[in-house]
């Protein structure tokens, strides 16, 4: 699910005209009208989630048929069949009973035509397979997928390769095609140490697979793709167990769809104020969530922040989220303890401002908000699962625009914290909002640590492509774990320095430092900034610049905007901070 404030923006799925109450019988211009008539992408989001339902192994069917009846049992009518087989036609024993020796022998005919070996990401595709109850037969290749198939006569590995299942499921959803009909017999021919979790980690790869961003395409189906949603039966050991281990990917599947989502809106129709209602929606989940307008901010002193957005005509927002599930162990109350707090970029369009970018590729910009929409998902993947911890979200919205109101080059002022910033590049502006948000969200509400998310700076490009988030910490305990729940999710991140030295590159003539450091080592410098406003908290800064968006085609993600953090910080705090 996607959080949805308002039936406000958006476009329609479903045709139908829905009348707004609260307007009937007053004036109502064509504009406000047809607007009314869209739901929103999120809306379009919930109907077509894919629907996996779990099965025993031992109940499916046996395949081998000799009539051409079809039908009968969880494999049901014209369903596809996924089986696994890793190298020299090895299959798991419940998959031996499904496909018998004929199923065997025909797909050793078919793998010879083709040459298909049973490498990992590799698949055979058989279409009404002669003896087979199935219609299709896609048999996936598992051999050498780090499951130590191919490990004999190698140098070993430092550390054991990462055996990918969320890659796997996504492989077989891209193999199946989007909104498809069939059983997958879960059945490794080398089986996972922890066979639910493996479960549960296929499933939330064949969702994030199966998404895709479409609300604005009125022609849909032109491409011959399957329209609506698909529905699967993922056949296990045991299907309780996997089914409640499930629930849980299920909520982080729908964080990352909801960030993907946010990333992929145009900034005509995410504006700061839009944002906010979307992250306001959070709170059908029981997380607590505050919107701070402009004068709220004023008064508080964000002058940073709000010196970014007065070229813009869509007013700016800070957004605190709160998500209050940590029990004590011992009576189950909620307990006072400090949050521990995610801090997100919220940049709706980066025009550069007056400082403007040039035309070429600007369009990406609308995806500079992808920090806070990690933030975002992320707050909704704890909330769904109901995680035991204590969260803070906050994100700082704003329009980044020239105009007769924006800041200029050469201004100075003053943030939160009192020091005062000279403003080189207004293009330079994701750091002027994460300054006073880093500040408030330490001088409000004391956390534990704080991790920042932010598509900061193209150098980070430069340095990392698109394989790493940099990450800069000045607390070595934080960043091995952030590296190592990198590892974990393939959300990776490399770390860079910090240091007096790049400290001194802003320096201001003016003012107590200047937003830029010049050409040389930009990333870090961006970070030395930010660092400025960080008060001995244990604080962490992802740069996303180029992971949050303009993602490479892959296994589990064919979207633009990847969802890049969601994963990454809730296995974070899974493995460290709960409970
Ligand atoms: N939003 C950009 C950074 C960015 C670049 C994000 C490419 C995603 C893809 C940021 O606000 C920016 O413009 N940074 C400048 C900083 C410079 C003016 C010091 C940059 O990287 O050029
Ligand atoms: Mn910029
Ligand atoms: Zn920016």
């Amino acid at each position: 699910m996607v959080p949805r404030a308002r039936r406000v923006d958006g476009f329609a799925k479903s045709r139908g005209i829905r009348i707004n109450k609260r307007l009937v019988g007053k004036r109502v211009n064509r504009v406000t009208r047809r607007r009314k008539l869209t739901p929103s992408a999120a809306e379009d989001q919930m109907t077509e989630t894919l629907k996996i339902e779990f099965a025993a192994l031992a109940a499916l069917p046996v395949q081998t048929r000799t009539s051409p009846d079809r039908a009968g049992g969880v494999a049901g009518h014209a369903r596809t069949l996924v089986i696994f087989m890793g190298k020299d036609f090895a299959f798991g024993a419940a998959t031996h009973r499904l496909i018998g020796a004929r199923g065997e022998a025909l797909i050793k005919k078919a793998a010879a035509a083709v040459k298909f070996k049973g490498k990992a990401l590799t698949a055979l595709d058989l279409v009404s397979p002669t003896g087979l109850a199935a219609e299709r037969l896609v048999v996936v290749g598992t051999g050498g997928d780090g499951d130590g198939e191919d490990g004999k006569g190698q140098i070993k590995p430092v550390s054991p390769p990462h055996r990918d299942l969320a890659g796997l499921g996504g492989f077989v959803m891209g193999k199946l095609g989007h909104a498809a009909t069939a059983t997958v017999a879960f059945d490794l021919p080398r089986p996972a140490k922890d066979p639910v979790r493996a479960a549960s980690e296929f499933v939330l790869g064949m969702r994030l697979r199966d998404y895709r961003f479409d609300p604005y395409k009125t022609k849909k189906n032109e491409d011959g793709e399957t329209e609506g949603r698909g529905d699967i039966v993922l056949a296990v050991d045991e299907p309780a167990a996997v089914s409640r281990e499930a629930k849980g990917g299920e909520a982080v599947a729908a964080g990352v769809l909801t960030a993907r989502s946010l990333v992929n809106e145009p900034a005509n129709i995410l504006h700061p104020e839009e944002f906010a209602n979307r992250a306001a929606a959070l709170k059908k989940l029981g997380v607590e969530v505050i919107v701070l307008a402009e004068a709220a901010m004023r008064k508080l002193g964000m002058g940073a922040l709000l010196a970014v957005g007065q070229g813009s005509v869509h007013g700016s927002r800070t957004v605190i989220m709160r998500w209050r599930g940590a029990k004590s162990a011992k009576d189950g109350a909620k307990t006072k303890a400090k949050p521990i707090a995610f801090v997100g970029k919220g940049v709706c369009f980066d025009t550069g401002g007056i400082s403007i970018k040039p035309a070429a590729g600007m369009e990406d910009m609308k995806g500079d908000m992808a920090g806070a929409a990690c933030v975002v998902g992320l707050m909704q993947a704890l909330a769904s699962r109901k995680a035991n911890v204590d969260v803070l979200g906050a994100i700082g919205l704003v329009e980044n625009m020239p105009g007769p109101q924006a800041q200029r080059p050469g201004d100075i002022v003053k943030s939160m914290s009192g020091q005062t910033i000279e403003v080189i590049n207004t293009d330079a502006e994701g750091r002027l909002v994460l300054a006073d948000l880093l500040w408030y969200v330490q001088d409000k509400f004391k956390p534990k640590f704080i991790v920042d998310l932010a598509t900061l700076t193209g150098a980070i490009l430069v340095a990392l492509g698109q394989e790493h988030a940099g990450l800069f910490t000045n607390d070595d305990e934080l960043g091995e774990r952030l590296i190592a729940a990198g590892k974990a999710t393939g959300e990776k991140l490399w770390r860079l320095p910090l240091g007096a030295a790049y400290d001194k590159m802003i320096d201001s003539k003016f003012a107590d430092m200047k937003n830029t450091g010049g050409r040389h080592a930009g990333s870090i410098t961006a970070a030395q900034f930010l660092q400025r406003f960080v008060n001995g908290t244990p604080w962490a800064h992802l740069d996303i610049a180029g992971t949050g968006m303009g993602s490479p085609a892959s296994e589990i993600n064919q979207s633009w905007g990847s969802g890049f953090g969601v994963r990454l910080l809730e296995r974070l705090i899974a493995d460290h901070y709960e409970g």
